[in-house]
């Protein structure tokens, strides 16, 4: 499958997808400037910070909400990019970035 990366600004990235990634490290290794993911995907950061429209993944588990406490600009769409997993059914799933990040 392939996402969708946008930025604050409307500019896109389309980015190859492995399933089985996380939605994290297909932007790190596409070098989506506003995906730091400085612990890595541990949830223990809360730079990979993302926006992704409800009902796609799964609901985020208490230590993605407790870290989602921690970003800027939170929104309801927020979620942590490392806790995301790909799967065969995102093909085109856009993903909006965060305008500050870390
Ligand atoms: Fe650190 Fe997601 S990479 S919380």
């Amino acid at each position: 499958p392939k996402l969708v990366f946008e930025n604050i600004d409307g500019s896109e990235q389309i980015v190859e997808a492995p399933v089985g990634h996380s939605v994290m490290l297909c932007a790190v290794e596409a070098n989506v400037e506003a995906i730091l993911a400085d612990c890595g995907g541990a949830c223990s950061c809360a730079t990979c910070h993302c926006y992704v429209e409800g009902g796609v993944f799964p609901d985020p588990d208490p230590i993605e909400s407790q870290m989602l406490g921690l970003v800027e600009d939170l929104k309801p769409e927020s979620r942590l990019s490392c806790q995301l997993d790909v799967t065969d059914e995102m093909d085109g799933l856009r993903i909006k970035l965060p305008a500050s990040q870390g």
